[in-house]
């Protein structure tokens, strides 16, 4: 009996062998299929600093063409080629990995963090917008019960998740540069500005001046808390119609739709922003006449200049959008020239 059994096990493990076998084959081509990969994406990132280079020389050479009339169409038409080049370059780069920036390589060490896929960037970024929304609903809801009870546990429970909450925001953010987001410098350093000033509110001792202060900082927590889920809508907005002029056969939405589209999002979220940027300009103003009392610590004046660079980098930065929509129209159009074997014509025929 036992005999038997132990030739089964010998049948089977034979068996077993040959599919291994197959698998050790499977898994070779997989690896060199891998190295394959790697030479190419090498090949193709030369091969795009390449044509960058050479657009840049030429950017430069038709710079001084331009001022003979003669040369006028013929430079436009070059100038157009150019920016649909740049936006087929760009398009390129979404598929390949790229370094990480100091601050990635500081917190998460060598680690590879590019989505190579385009509807994995949409999900992570989708993520990242739906991270927000949800923190920001709990930061509503610690909010509310700070102004109704007074615990200094509570508190300092709120305040410690907004070091977390802004903490994570500046590293999400990091991975989003990364794969090619055009999210501006001053978010990202708004971000980290909040990382501190959460710290600094952390540290700020149980003192009559923190009390004073206290309501205030609940208050603008709702209310910053209202607009993030404005910004929320918005932003989703955005990117399913982003994401739907990027599909290739999606007819759906046209550049002009999603610009209308746009205008009026921003049209309803920009009073909110600015009624929020005139609270952050209020709350350096009552920190910089609290930090003339006597029990005022280090924290007052510290909150009260953090408070008024947040105030015055998201009022510029704010402003600053709307010319820059206004302009972004062609670019955006060329960003959306679909990519394929019939770039000549597209070339041809702008
Ligand atoms: N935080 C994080 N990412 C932001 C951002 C912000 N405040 N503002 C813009 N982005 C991202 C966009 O999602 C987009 O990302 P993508 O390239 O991955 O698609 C990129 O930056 C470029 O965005 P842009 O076209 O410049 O602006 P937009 O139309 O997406 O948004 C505003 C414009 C003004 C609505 C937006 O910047 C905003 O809400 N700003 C206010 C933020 C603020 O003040 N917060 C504090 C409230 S008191």
């Amino acid at each position: 009996m036992e005999l038997t059994d132990v030739d089964s096990c010998i049948k089977d493990w034979d068996d077993l062998f040959a599919e291994y076998k197959n698998l050790e084959t499977l898994n070779k081509q997989y690896v060199a299929k891998l190295e394959e990969v790697g030479e190419l994406q090498g090949k193709c990132m030369k091969e795009i600093s390449h044509q960058r280079y050479r657009i840049g020389v030429m950017k430069n050479t038709l710079k001084k063409l331009d001022d003979d009339p003669s040369n006028k169409a013929a430079v436009e038409q070059l100038e157009k080629n150019i920016m649909i080049r740049k936006a087929q370059l760009y398009d390129m780069e979404e598929s390949l990995p790229k370094s990480n920036s100091l601050y990635l390589k500081i917190i998460l060490g060598n680690v590879n963090v590019s989505i190579l896929n385009k509807e994995n960037k949409y999900k992570y970024k989708e993520e990242y917008e739906k991270f927000k929304l949800v923190l920001s609903v709990i930061g509503f809801v610690f909010s509310v019960f700070n102004l109704l009870v007074n615990a200094r546990a509570l508190e300092l429970a709120f305040i410690f998740l907004l070091v977390w909450y802004y903490c994570t925001l500046t590293i999400r953010e990091s991975i989003l540069k990364v794969n090619g987001s055009r999210i501006k410098g001053w978010w990202r350093i708004h971000h980290f500005i909040s990382t501190v000033a959460a710290g600094v509110l952390l540290i700020w001792p149980n003192t009559s001046t923190w009390f004073q202060f206290r309501t205030q900082f609940m208050w603008f927590n709702l209310y910053i808390s209202v607009v993030q889920y404005l910004q929320f809508r918005y932003q989703q907005g955005v990117l399913y119609r982003l994401r739907t002029l990027g599909e290739r056969h999606n007819m759906d939405i046209t550049i002009e739709g999603f610009h209308s589209w746009m205008w009026k999002g921003l049209s309803f979220l920009l009073p909110f922003l600015y009624i929020g940027y005139a609270f952050q300009f209020y709350n350096a103003y009552v920190l910089f006449f609290l930090s003339y009392q006597e029990d005022a610590t280090w924290q007052v004046p510290m909150l009260s200049a953090l408070f008024f660079m947040l105030f015055m980098g998201n009022l510029v930065t704010t402003s600053m959008v709307i010319p820059q929509k206004l302009q972004e129209r062609s670019k955006l159009r060329y960003r959306f020239k679909r990519n394929g074997n019939n770039h000549r014509e597209e070339e041809k025929s702008d």
